[in-house]
This record gives structure tokens, C-alpha cells and sequence, in this order.
């Protein structure tokens, strides 16, 4: 309130002086215009006359001068008129007139009087006169002169009416313009303040209340921008510390953002953190309005992210979006989030030939297809490798000039994409304290056999000191295949392998998500009421909803899937109309033949079976098919009668996680492929075999069926082991077992390559 008054009583002296100076100016004009106005008049007067008192003045015509000037008596404004002679003796004048030139003889004029006439105005104790004097001729010679006197007194109260005038007017302006500033500032700034500052005040004593709506786009917005971002930092730091409170006093201590934030920050000491993947978590884009960004759909974004923030590390990451290059500094780096900055995100730029080579021939159309037992034939062509192995390098430079000045720095390198990544750092950095986390299976040695060059993957990966997967089986198929594959000693009771003197431990971390989302769930309606609503925006009228969410990939079992639902469709006919399954299916490596070929086929699959039994008003599949962010997401897993993770083969699998995190109603029934990660954790969900397609048909008929009680006890269950074991506890494991890793002195000599040694039969 103080501020508003300070701003509008400046605002008024502004106002008043202005106002003010441009009255003076006025009133000071128009006194002016009266003055001239008065001498203009009276010269013409006096120049008229002239003419008629020359002659009588030559001829010494006294009386008749007498009776001339006596006609100027008790004119409107004419105080009189005199004639002189040249040695200043009155000739004739109008009565009155004697006595007051007696008393002012400043009224007269000199006898040497000029040729030219003048005039003047002279102030007087009884008011202002204007003497005009010409001088009278007689050919070239002055024979005396004619005054001629008027009342300027008027003058004088017209100049303080127009000033009286004036200040009235700046007076009524300035109490409008106060009382219209007044207002406006108590309504624009006074106002939407004091709302903020009841909202803070209300938030600050822990009422939860929405914040007040501000004008958009207005001065106010990078305000209100910071203050909810503010309340909002404030709103998850108490959520944060109430969780923590509420799990001492169930004498649990599960890991929580603030948890891991404090634990890594002391494990790494000083220490500063890398992780490097080929994804980025977050790509700028143009978009209509100028440059958006996006997060890309990835469950290993969704994992390492919280680490980087937690402790300010920098990211190494491909830069895939259009606006990528426009978005970073000199040094290809740029600050993340992009709306909240809390690390540094260094992009690497691909060549068309290395993403082709690298990305989508040897990691995709190669390792992906040979890690996942979905029964797609891996690629191996030689050129890929090429490409695969340029582009390790690459990012081992990048990530090379980022760690130039860090002490044994901490490094975590992610997924298959970058398996020389750990032999090329350890080469140059032996200081530097290097894990590599393989996010998907890792299959037998007789499976992963088949891969021309996997003597040199497995060799660079063994650079690494720690080698991390989901699971203990996929810890021991590469234990198995190092053992086929490579000159090395395994110490199978401590998971390590020795190889040229170095050891490499291999562990399991299953993988997990965030138990609290950022922004903290939002009230619900009834989850019935809202499932309707979201369905009915989608042209469906049913009553139960199930739903997947997948990248559009053949090892998500997604025809598989489908076929399931026209099975149960088919089998159990009551459910025809009343139960619609929603597929979130987010295009994924289009460019690859095979996921080309499945985009359409999953289209046709839809398609066929929704002409089987669809209706006017129903259909039983609603494929959504473009990337969907976590927020849009949400609807559908927390108003879902059940999730299905069908995968084929599947490291994790985190949607399987995600659905259970979001059902903080405690229902909903998660259907788990046993080929997924995720499914020796989550034993409460419905367990199926993808291939068996009655078997799928039947468990969406028991999720739908299941009673409330037994929904809410698995849930709770299930709830309890992703708390628990959630992301935050996956990256403190990771980063505890890491830095426990001695170092070899920064001084050591780096060392040499060690030459792949070929396959060995064991
Ligand atoms: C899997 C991989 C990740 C990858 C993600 C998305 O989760 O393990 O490394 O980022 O799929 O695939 P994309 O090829 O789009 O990065």
C-alpha cells in the first residue's frame, strides 16, 4: 500500500507542476494579447486625431482644441486626451485629466518630443495607464504633440481572472488525475499484489490454495513466472519433508530427491559428475511461436535425470532437435531444464551418415534386436561398426574436453550405444571412476555369440570399473559370455572380472521411476466419472477403460496385444460396448524397416478389429499414435481398470512402474508380461505370457473382475516395493557402489589398448 501511495503522490507533482507551468504560460499569453490589443487600438485612435488637431494647433485654435478633446470625456475606457505645445504647455485637455497629471507626472511626456509616436504603459497607485503620444506636424516641424490616455485597469482584472481560471483547472485536474491514478494502481498493481501476497502468506502456513490468476503477458508475468516457480519449489520441499517425516515414523527411510541430492553431493566430495548417453533429455524444437523443447520419450531420461539435478553434473548427449544448434553456447552446452536450469547439457552433432551407421544400423538393426529375444534378426553390416565405433570416439572427445579440468571425476555412461565408451575414458582418465548401466537384457553367450565384434564390445565395456544391469540373470549372461568370449579370470563369488590386471565389478540395479512426480498428483473425481469423461473426448462410450503405453517397438508385444483384446472381445461377449482399451503408442526409429513394418501393422491390427465389433457410438481399440508426454499420460493410468505390459522381452520396463506409481487410489490391476524386468518385483501383478494369447484374453477378464479388496491389497503391495525402490534409491545404489571404487592415481600411466583377444571356446 505504502508503494502505491509513494507512486501516485509522485505521479500527482508531476502532474500539478506540469499542469501548473503550462497555466503561467497561458495566463502570461493572453495578458500579453490583451496589452497589444489595447495599444493597437490606441494608436489608431491617436493617428486619427492627428489629423484633426494639426491644422487647429497651426492656427493657435485653442477652443476648438478644447472641444475636440472634450469629446474623449466619459468615454468607455478613455481616461482623456491632451494637446501640447513643443515647450510642453498644455494647449488643451480633457477635464479630470489636469489634477491626475499633476500627480503622476510620469504621464507626461517630454517636451523634445520624437518624431515617432510611442506608447507605454504606466503603473499607477489608483490602476494602469496606457499613454500613446504623437507628435503634431506642420510640414517637417514638430509644433507639439497629442496624448492620448486609457484605463489599462482592466487589463489587470481580466490577467487575474484568466490566473484564477487556471488554477482552478489545475487544481480540479490534478485531484482527477490523482483520484483516476489512485484507483488504477489500487486495481492493476495494489490488487493483484496484495493477492499474491495472501497466496504466499497462505501457502507459507501450509494452506494449499491456487494461484491467483495474473494478466497474462503483462509486466507481471516474469514476476508471477518466479513466484509460482518459487511456490512451487516451496510446495515439493514441503511435500518432500513431509514424506520424509512420515517415513521416520513408519521407521522406514525410503530415498527421496532430497535423499539422494544429499547423498550424492557427499559421496562424489568434490567431485563433479558426467553422464553420457546418446539421448538427450531434452531437445529444443521451432515451433509456431518461436523455440519449444520437448522431453523424448525414454525411461533412461526418465531415470538419470534426478541424478544430474541432484548434484549439478553435465550431461553429454546427441543433439537430435532443429533447434539444437540455435539453443547452446560456444561450447555446445546449455543449461537444463530449460525452465528451471539446474545442469549442464553438452550436444554432440551427428553426421546423416553417423546416425544412419551409428544409431540405426549397429545399435538398432545390430545390438537392440540381438539383447532382446523377440525373434527379430539382428543386422550386422561392417560399415555400421565403423560408424558405431567413429561415434564412441566422438563422444569420448566431447566428454574428454568437458572432464579436462575435473580430479578424478565420477562418470556414468548409459546403454548400448556407447559399449567402447568405457575403454576409450579409461585410457586417457585412469583418475576418472567410470560405471557403464546397460538398460536392456543381456542374453546368453550363445545368443550375444552371434555378433561379429562382440570381443571388442565386451573388451571396451570391461573398461568400465562397475558394469551395471536390471537383473542378476542379466549380470550372469554376461559374466558367461565374458567367459566364452574373452582372455579374463571371473571371480564369480564377488561378480567381477580381471582382465589385464583391472577388475570390473557387474552388478544389478533394477531400474525404477520417481515415486513423487513434480508436480504432486491432483485430486481426483470419481475415478468412474473421469474415466467416462476422457473417454467420452475420445468419440467412445464405454464403462471399463484399460490401457498401454508403449514406443511403437516389436519387442512391446503390442499385435500381441491387441489380438488378446479381440480374443476376450470374442470369448466373453458382455463386454462388447462397455470396455474400450486405450493404446498410447509413441513412434519410435521409423526409419528402421522393421518398426516401419510394425507402425503399419499395429495400425491394420487396430483397424481389423475395431470393424469386427465396433458400433456407432463404441469401438474395443483407441490407438493414440504420436508421443504423449507424462502429464497427458497420467489421465489414462490413474482412471484405468488396468495397465498391460505385454513386452516380448524387456530390460524393465518403467511403464509397468509409472502406471503403479500413478494409482494413488490404491486400484487399478496392472497386467505384466513375465518377460519384462519389472515382473520379479512387481509378483502382485497379473503375471501372462505374451505369446499365449487365452491366457491374455483371460486376465484382462480377471483385472476386470478382481474384487476391490484383492485390487487394493496388490496395489498396496506393489505401491510399497516402487516407494521403496524407486529411482532415487537405483541412483544412490549405482553412485554408492561406484565411488567406492579406488581410482588409479591421476599420475598413472594411462594404459595401453588392449587388443581384443578373439573368441575362445570354453
Ligand atoms: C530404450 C533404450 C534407451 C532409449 C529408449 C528410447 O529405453 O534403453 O537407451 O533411449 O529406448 O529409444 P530411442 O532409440 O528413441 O532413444
Amino acid at each position: 500500500m505504502r508503494l502505491t501511495l509513494r507512486l501516485s503522490l509522485s505521479l500527482i507533482c508531476g502532474v500539478a507542476a506540469v499542469s501548473l507551468g503550462f497555466a503561467l504560460f497561458q495566463a502570461r499569453l493572453d495578458t500579453r494579447a490583451l496589452r497589444r490589443n489595447l495599444d493597437m487600438h490606441a494608436q489608431a485612435l491617436a493617428d486619427s486625431l492627428v489629423r484633426s488637431v494639426e491644422p487647429l494647433v497651426e492656427r493657435h485654435a485653442n477652443r476648438e482644441l478644447q472641444r475636440l478633446v472634450d469629446r474623449f470625456k466619459d468615454r468607455e475606457q478613455i481616461a482623456g486626451a491632451a494637446v501640447f505645445d513643443v515647450h510642453g504647455h498644455a494647449l488643451a485637455m480633457t477635464s479630470d485629466l489636469e489634477e491626475r497629471l499633476k500627480e503622476n507626472p510620469s504621464l507626461m511626456e517630454p517636451a523634445n518630443l520624437q518624431t515617432t509616436p510611442r506608447s507605454r504603459f504606466v503603473r499607477l497607485p489608483t490602476g494602469t495607464i496606457h499613454v500613446v503620444t504623437e507628435p503634431l506636424l506642420a510640414g517637417d516641424t514638430v509644433i507639439g504633440t497629442l496624448s492620448l490616455f486609457h484605463d489599462a485597469g482592466y487589463i489587470d482584472s481580466q490577467a487575474a481572472a484568466i490566473w484564477r481560471h487556471a488554477l482552478t483547472g489545475v487544481l480540479i485536474q490534478t485531484i482527477l488525475i490523482a483520484a483516476v491514478t489512485l484507483f488504477m494502481l489500487r486495481w492493476g498493481v495494489g490488487r493483484p499484489l496484495q493477492h499474491m501476497a495472501e497466496w504466499l502468506h497462505e501457502l507459507r502456513i501450509g494452506v494449499e490454495t491456487k494461484a491467483p490468476k495474473m494478466a497474462d503477458g503483462g509486466d507481471f508475468e516474469p514476476l508471477t513466472r518466479e513466484v509460482t516457480q518459487l511456490a512451487s519449489s516451496l510446495t515439493a520441499a514441503r511435500a518432500a519433508a513431509e514424506n520424509e517425516a512420515r517415513l521416520r515414523n513408519l521407521a522406514q527411510s525410503s530415498w527421496t530427491h532430497e535423499r539422494l541430492r544429499v547423498f550424492v553431493r557427499e559421496r562424489l566430495g568434490g567431485n563433479r559428475l558426467f553422464a553420457v548417453s546418446n539421448r538427450e533429455p531434452y531437445e529444443h524444437f521451432h515451433g509456431a511461436n518461436g523455440i519449444v523443447w520437448s522431453v523424448p520419450a525414454s525411461g533412461l531420461v526418465t531415470a538419470i535425470e534426478p541424478i544430474l539435478r541432484a548434484c549439478d553434473g553435465t550431461w553429454v548427449a546427441q543433439g537430435t532437435g532443429d533447434a539444437d544448434r540455435e539453443t547452446v553456447d560456444q561450447f555446445d552446452c546449455v543449461r537444463v531444464p530449460p525452465d528451471h536450469p539446474q545442469y549442464s547439457l553438452r550436444r554432440v552433432w551427428l553426421s546423416e551418415e553417423e546416425e544412419k551407421g551409428f544409431y540405426l544400423g549397429f545399435a538398432n538393426e545390430g545390438l537392440w534386436p540381438l539383447c532382446h529375444i523377440a525373434h527379430t534378426r539382428p543386422v550386422f553390416r561392417v560399415e555400421d561398426w565403423e560408424y558405431y565405433q567413429t561415434v564412441n570416439r566422438k563422444f569420448a572427445e566431447a566428454l574428454l574436453e568437458e572432464m579436462e579440468s575435473e580430479d578424478e571425476p565420477v562418470v556414468l555412461v548409459q546403454d548400448y550405444h556407447f559399449a567402447l565408451l568405457p575403454r576409450l575414458i579409461k585410457q586417457v582418465r585412469p583418475d576418472a571412476r567410470v560405471a557403464i548401466f546397460w538398460h536392456i537384457p543381456w542374453p546368453n553367450p550363445e545368443a550375444f555369440g552371434i555378433c561379429p565384434w562382440q570381443s571388442e564390445l565386451l573388451d571396451g565395456l570391461l573398461g568400465a570399473d562397475l558394469v551395471g544391469f536390471h537383473l542378476q540373470a542379466h549380470c550372469n549372461n554376461f559374466l558367461d559370455t565374458v567367459d566364452r568370449a574373452l582372455e579374463s579370470r571371473i571371480e564369480r563369488e564377488h561378480f567381477a572380472v580381471n582382465r589385464h590386471g583391472r577388475n570390473t565389478l557387474v552388478r544389478p540395479f533394477p531400474i525404477s521411476v520417481a515415486p513423487d512426480p513434480d508436480e504432486p498428483l491432483q485430486p481426483m473425481e470419481l475415478p468412474h466419472v473421469e474415466r467416462v469423461r476422457l473417454l467420452g473426448n475420445l468419440g467412445v462410450r464405454a464403462t471399463f477403460l484399460g490401457v498401454g503405453v508403449d514406443r511403437v517397438d516389436y519387442t512391446k508385444g503390442i499385435p500381441e496385444r491387441f489380438r488378446a483384446i479381440e480374443r476376450f472381445l470374442e470369448k466373453y461377449p458382455a463386454y462388447r460396448r462397455e470396455f474400450t482399451f486405450v493404446q498410447v503408442g509413441s513412434p519410435s526409429r521409423t526409419s528402421i524397416g522393421r518398426y516401419h513394418d510394425l507402425m503399419d501393422e499395429v495400425v491394420a491390427e487396430t483397424e481389423r478389429i475395431n470393424r469386427r465389433f465396433q458400433t456407432s457410438e463404441w469401438k474395443p481399440i483407441v490407438f493414440l499414435n504420436r508421443h504423449h508426454s507424462h502429464r497427458e499420460i497420467l489421465p489414462y493410468y490413474r482412471t484405468a481398470d488396468f495397465c498391460m505390459v505385454t513386452s516380448l522381452h524387456d530390460g524393465m520396463n518403467l511403464v509397468a512402474k509409472e502406471f503403479v506409481a500413478s494409482r494413488d487410489d490404491e486400484h487399478g490391476v496392472l497386467i505384466l508380461s513375465r518377460f519384462a524386468g519389472a515382473s520379479l518385483e512387481l509378483s502382485d501383478a497379473l503375471s501372462v505370457n505374451p505369446y499365449d494369447t487365452e491366457q491374455l484374453a483371460d486376465s484382462i477378464r480377471s483385472a476386470l473382475e478382481m474384487s476391490p479388496e484383492e485390487r487394493r491389497a496388490r496395489m498396496q503391495r506393489m505401491r510399497s516395493i516402487v516407494r521403496e525402490h524407486n529411482v532415487y534409491w537405483w541412483a544412490g545404489k549405482l553412485i554408492d557402489e561406484l565411488c567406492q571404487i579406488r581410482p588409479a592415481s591421476a599420475t598413472a600411466p594411462a594404459e595401453e589398448t588392449a587388443a581384443p583377444v578373439p573368441y575362445r571356446m570354453s
